[in-house]
């Protein structure tokens, strides 16, 4: 018999039975690859149809009313690190699928080591499986991370069949596959890492987590653009995603949740990469401010909020005369259209001259903030490095800034009010929205502005 073969695209996961230059769906260049699907019941898949199976029994039990319906209360096992703990909502959900993404070397192993260390010791036994190191690797990891005695198990191995085995033989209480990415499936020819492979690795681990109620994380690679190697499908499969984002010069390190069925999105947890693994960082606003310079022009503090946590960040901005013709606008942690709009209302609104002026823009620490709150930092930071005047000692600010030049009111000014005057800040510039009497925090003036100009007079002398 002829065997059927497909082209899928490595980008979307379109297929095509002839192979194309270019991926009619998703537009991208030479990403089909050939892919030969083994019929089913090529009995190596058994252990994982058998994990299906007791899946989809659950499934089948017909339509139920609503009211009929348990309300279950998934209780939350803790990893034993705060911080992560949070990102993920308050603790792992039992037979929940968290996809953590990453570049290389920022510290996706070593994190979830040293969670299935904690976890093993707390709540019994895991399995830390990995395609990308020896067990001799990672146990020297552990040396240096002071990983103990505890049930914990690690397994050298890529092939999904086999990890499928040994969770159902081992029957732990926490899997961790280190690259789902390196996992491959006897049921497919293609190699690993390419789209079948992942869908199907990621869906038997789904499987296997939802069917034995067993927490999975799954690490993923990522592309040089910074999402996600493979098929954006893998975030639609997963409960959650968590990115660790952070540079490599610096030793800080953030996990942000972009999507979660059981927690807030955007929640932030932030570490530092010490010689003994990732230790949290109880107060993250002190670690972002610890640098500023003291009465320097052009350097604004933001209070911003990723998820339900505030976060008081530095903004800078550095305008200098322009030698070209066409002046340079180039910001780091934010969105470069969002400034040019905010120079626009700068130069209509507030009467600064910027036609002729090179515009920079950076968020300290490598932050990347885009809530519309940060607009009053960036307009701040521009305005007191264009008229080279530092804002006033111990203020920080929020607000969007509309396109008529007036201060709107954000979400959350309480909370923001409060790390504020936490953090030892005795002024706050902010919307006149955000300046209700219950809000009002003790030991910091809070001063209500409604226009850009306003604004400014506040922030700064002439
Ligand atoms: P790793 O967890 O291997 O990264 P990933 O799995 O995301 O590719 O992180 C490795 C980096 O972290 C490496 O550059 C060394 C550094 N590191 C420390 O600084 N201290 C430590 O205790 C550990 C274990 C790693
Ligand atoms: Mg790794």
């Amino acid at each position: 018999m002829k065997q059927r073969i497909v082209f899928t695209c490595q980008e979307c996961g379109a297929q095509s039975p002839k192979w194309l230059g270019r991926c009619p769906e998703c537009g991208a260049w030479n990403s089909l690859v050939e892919e030969r699907p083994v019929p089913a019941v090529a009995g190596a898949g058994a252990a994982a149809a058998s994990a299906g199976a007791r899946y989809s029994l659950a499934a089948t039990a017909g339509p139920r009313l609503y009211e009929e319906i348990d309300t279950v209360v998934s209780e939350r096992l803790s990893t034993g690190i705060g911080e992560f703990d949070r990102v993920l909502g308050g603790g792992v959900v039992p037979g929940s699928l968290v996809l953590i993404g990453g570049e290389p070397g920022i510290g996706k192993s070593t994190l979830l080591l040293q969670a299935a260390a904690h976890f093993a010791n707390s709540t019994g036994t895991v399995l830390y499986s990995s395609g990308e190191e020896s067990e001799h690797q990672i146990k020297s990891r552990g040396e240096r991370l002071g990983v103990g005695r505890a049930p914990l198990y690690l397994l050298a191995e890529t092939c999904l069949e086999r990890i499928l085995e040994e969770i159902a033989r081992l029957r732990p209480a926490l899997i961790i596959v280190d690259s789902v990415q390196t996992v491959f499936s006897l049921k497919f020819q293609s190699a690993p890492g390419s789209i079948g492979q992942v869908r199907e690795a990621a869906t038997q681990l789904l499987f296997a987590a939802k069917g034995q109620n067993i927490p999975t994380f799954l690490v993923g690679h990522v592309t040089k653009d910074g999402s996600l190697a493979g098929p954006k499908a893998l975030e639609h499969i997963v409960d959650t995603v968590l990115y660790f984002e952070g540079e490599k010069h610096h030793a800080h390190r953030v996990v942000r949740a972009v999507k979660n069925r059981f927690g807030a999105v955007s929640e932030l947890g932030v570490f530092e990469m010490t010689g003994k693994g990732l230790t949290p960082v109880p107060n993250p606003s002190a670690l972002f401010l610890a640098e500023r310079p003291a009465n320097a022009p052009g350097s604004a503090v933001l209070c911003c909020m990723e998820g339900s946590r505030p976060l008081l960040v530095e903004v800078q901005a550095l305008v200098s005369t322009s030698s070209f013709g066409n002046a340079r606008r180039m910001a780091s942690g934010i969105d470069q259209n969002r400034l040019s709009l905010l120079l626009a209302v700068l130069e209509k609104r507030a009467g600064l001259n910027l036609m002729g002026e090179d515009v920079f823009i950076n968020v300290a620490g490598g932050m990347t903030i885009d809530e519309p709150a940060a607009d009053l930092a960036v307009v701040a930071a521009v305005a007191s490095s264009m008229r080279n005047r530092p804002i006033q000692q111990g203020t920080a600010v929020f607000g969007e800034v509309g396109l008529a030049g007036e201060i709107r009111g954000t979400t959350q000014g309480a909370l923001r009010l409060r790390e504020a005057a936490q953090m030892g800040f005795t002024r706050c510039i902010v919307p006149e929205g955000n300046c209700s009497p219950d809000d009002l925090p003790d030991g910091c003036e809070v001063v209500p502005v409604k226009t850009v100009g306003e604004a400014l007079d506040q922030l700064m002398e002439w």
